[in-house]
């Protein structure tokens, strides 16, 4: 009965987080079909199938080349080493976001360097200048929860500084930023296809975006740093896509901007809704945010979880710590992170998969006012 249940006069539904079956019914044809060609074929990894989604993510994205790799982590390792980030050397970044932009410079041998965030989540660019030291090569930035930062500000800081600039795009896949796709905006950018990002497989998958020569690196180290078969050039890593995966990202790639603007349109409504409660995401001008992840702040989260729990709704936690709030990395914990810190504890994503129904969503807003009522 669409996940409704009546219990005398309550209308309680069941809403999980995610909805990965939705992309699916949607997209089934082409799945189904663009799997059966990869089994048929008996090419599980190399060649055609994972050329035909780098043209086609080149395409999309507007960058000068592509080369499809193993996961969104692996994408940022390959794409700190081909940029020449070397041990000792310290890269600028945030701690709030998904372990992986930091783990990635950490497994280069690189220093990561936080940097506050400011409050539409993405890095301070204010903040930035009084951290580059002589040590500083890069700034890995990210597209929190589908959102740029101000990157005509990091564009000139990283020029003025002599520092690379690298985008981390796992979250923000179809975003733009003035207008242009993001992927064609900064040198290098790196995404994830894992099964819940906005172009998500059915496993693990990612690219890099970027120059020719960067791209020509990145295709020689995720296949153990080959040159000709059995000769090996540089120390590379086992980081290729599999041609499934690649098939898979390919056949959703055409629903993308759909999906994109269902979620947008999702968070917005939420935003208007609950502007007057919570604190709802400031949505900037310069970005067309695409909503990985919709997350309000109040001052009792955790309560608020458990009520919504309590009432069918599933939420999570983008992120319950700031990286350098954890054991692995608290010895980078150098820098005053106090709005990292603080947004940790009041934050909590709600559901807003394009497939969400409005009966549900207007159902998860009534909610969240009644907790706060
Ligand atoms: C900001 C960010 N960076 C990197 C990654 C890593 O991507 P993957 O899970 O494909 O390794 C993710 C997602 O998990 C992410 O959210």
């Amino acid at each position: 009965m669409n996940g409704l249940k009546i219990i005398t006069n309550h209308v309680m539904y069941k809403i999980p987080y995610a909805d990965l079956r939705g992309q699916y019914n949607e997209s089934k044809l082409y799945i189904d079909k663009a799997i059966s060609e990869v089994i048929e074929s008996h090419q599980y990894i190399h060649g055609k199938f994972t050329q035909e989604l780098e043209n086609e993510l080149k395409k999309y994205t507007g960058a000068e080349d592509c080369a499809c790799v193993g996961s969104g982590s692996i994408a940022l390792q390959c794409a700190l080493k081909a940029g020449n980030i070397l041990p000792g050397d310290e890269v600028i970044t945030v701690s709030h976001t998904f372990v992986s932009t930091v783990e990635a410079i950490v497994n280069v041998g690189a220093i990561p360097v936080f940097v506050d965030i400011d409050e539409y989540y993405q890095i301070d660019v204010n903040k930035i200048e009084n951290k580059i030291t002589n040590k500083t090569k890069a700034i890995l930035f990210v597209d929190l929860y589908g959102q740029t930062p101000n990157i005509d500000a990091l564009k000139i800081i990283s020029s003025k500084n002599n520092l690379l600039l690298i985008e981390d795009a796992a979250q923000s896949f179809g975003s733009e930023y003035k207008g242009k796709k993001v992927g064609s905006v900064v040198g290098i950018t790196t995404f994830s296809f894992n099964p819940t990002k906005n172009l998500g497989a059915m496993g693990d998958a990612g690219a890099v975006v970027g120059p020719k020569d960067i791209i020509a690196k990145i295709k020689m180290y995720r296949d153990h740093g080959r040159g000709e078969k059995y000769a090996y050039d540089e120390i590379g890593y086992n980081a290729r896509i599999d041609n499934l995966q690649a098939q898979i990202v390919q056949a959703k790639l055409r629903y993308i901007d759909n999906w994109n603007k269902g979620r947008l349109k999702k968070a917005i409504r939420y935003n208007n809704k609950l502007k007057d409660y919570v604190k709802v995401p400031l949505i900037n001008k310069d970005s067309l945010h695409t909503f990985y992840i919709y997350a309000i702040q109040t001052d009792r989260r955790d309560e608020l979880k458990s009520y919504l729990n309590e009432n069918g709704i599933g939420t999570n936690i983008h992120y319950k710590y700031p990286v350098h709030q954890t054991k692995a990395y608290e010895k980078y914990a150098t820098n005053d992170l106090t709005i990292s810190e603080e947004v940790c504890k009041k934050i909590i994503s709600l559901p807003v998969y394009h497939t969400l129904s409005q009966s549900k969503q207007d159902y998860i807003i009534k909610k969240v006012i009644e907790f706060h009522k």
